[in-house]
């Protein structure tokens, strides 16, 4: 094939494993012991080209958030593969309609990278708000004169409204660690979500978006990237935010719409923002990197080298299980 220097795992007669990315060493290690694993040595994107080659090629595949597995890929001629076993619990880079439609299985990776992600959400929270990306730069620029009352004054947490929108593992997380840590109230919006199960977190339900919108200091998204959360935060949505509010995703890019919120920044409808993704990965708008109020991380949600090597392995027993003729635990396709 011609993938950039896959390296072959050996093995004749196990499965064939195309892996897109390079993986924690761990987690190659076993990939390589149970399958005929080839690794991505230069950790180079594959190619739409490359994709296709591979869904030929081999009978699994292991992508992650920067492949796009489209339906052209999926449907390709020849293809082999029959199961793509997604690095990432985010699955809105594999057309999954497609996949069911060429009876390919796809899996995910939940739980294990759940308490990292709401880590980053709740340390978005707090360098945004109290201005602490701002102050690190002030110091590394060599300007600060010297402690004042009045120098870099942030907004307090502690008591606020927190309203979560989505509230699934990541959202309930967030929750528990915004309430119990920081005795914040905390509101949620997910209308499938029994308020017994946003009480176990110290959540409670709201009726509609706008009305979570209208009450939260703090508005942090964690609803999967679906054509229905699609650009969710939009101008209107953002214009519905209490002024002086922090916007949070940790989600995915496409759940704002960037555009719009540069735009509320602008204007001072809201304070500020926490962005861990964004909608066109890795380009960040230059409209966005010059805005003081706003943090800005690369996508960092589950990095941790604890909860990689455990999204890998997850990845890999959802592998074993479908090679072995078994349902795989993390099934979505
Ligand atoms: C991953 C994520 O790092 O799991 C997800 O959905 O966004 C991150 O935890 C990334 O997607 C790698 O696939």
């Amino acid at each position: 094939m011609s993938a950039p220097a896959h390296v072959a795992g050996g093995g004749e007669g196990r499965p064939r494993v195309v892996v897109t990315r390079r993986l924690p060493d761990a987690v190659e290690r076993q990939l390589v012991e149970r399958f005929d694993a080839r690794l991505n040595a230069t950790d180079a994107p594959l190619t739409p080209r490359q994709l296709a080659d591979a869904m030929r090629s081999a009978d699994a595949l292991l992508p992650t958030v920067t492949d796009k597995v489209t339906a052209d890929v999926l449907g390709v001629e020849g293809r082999q593969v029959r199961i793509v076993s997604n690095f990432g619990v985010g699955f809105n880079n594999i057309d999954v309609a497609a996949a069911r439609a060429n009876g390919i299985v796809v899996t995910n990776t939940p739980d294990v990278l759940t308490e990292d992600t709401a880590d980053v959400a709740v340390a978005l929270m707090l360098v945004v708000a109290r201005r602490l990306g701002e102050g690190e730069r002030h110091v590394r620029s060599g300007a600060w004169t010297g402690w004042r009352p009045t120098h870099m004054l942030g907004t307090k947490l502690s008591g606020k409204t927190l309203g979560v929108v989505g509230l699934g593992r990541i959202g309930r997380a967030v929750a528990r660690r915004a309430h119990h840590g920081f005795g914040m109230r905390v509101l949620y919006y997910d209308p499938p979500v029994a308020a017994e199960t946003g009480r176990a977190v110290g959540a409670e339900p709201v009726d509609s978006l706008d009305a979570l919108l209208a009450v939260s200091d703090v508005v942090s998204l964690h609803c999967p990237a679906t054509p229905e959360t699609r650009h969710l935060m939009n101008a209107e949505r953002l214009r519905r935010m209490k002024r002086g509010a922090f916007l949070i995703n940790t989600a995915r890019g496409d759940v704002v719409d960037e555009a719009a919120l540069v735009e509320a920044l602008n204007a001072g409808l809201i304070a500020g923002a926490g962005l861990d993704v964004y909608e066109r990965e890795p380009d960040v708008p230059a409209a966005l990197t010059g805005l003081e109020n706003v943090v800005l991380l690369p996508h960092l949600g589950s990095a941790t080298v604890e909860t990689r090597v455990a999204m890998g392995e997850r990845a890999l027993e959802n592998l074993t299980a479908f090679f072995q003729g078994r349902e795989p635990r993390d099934r979505v396709a």
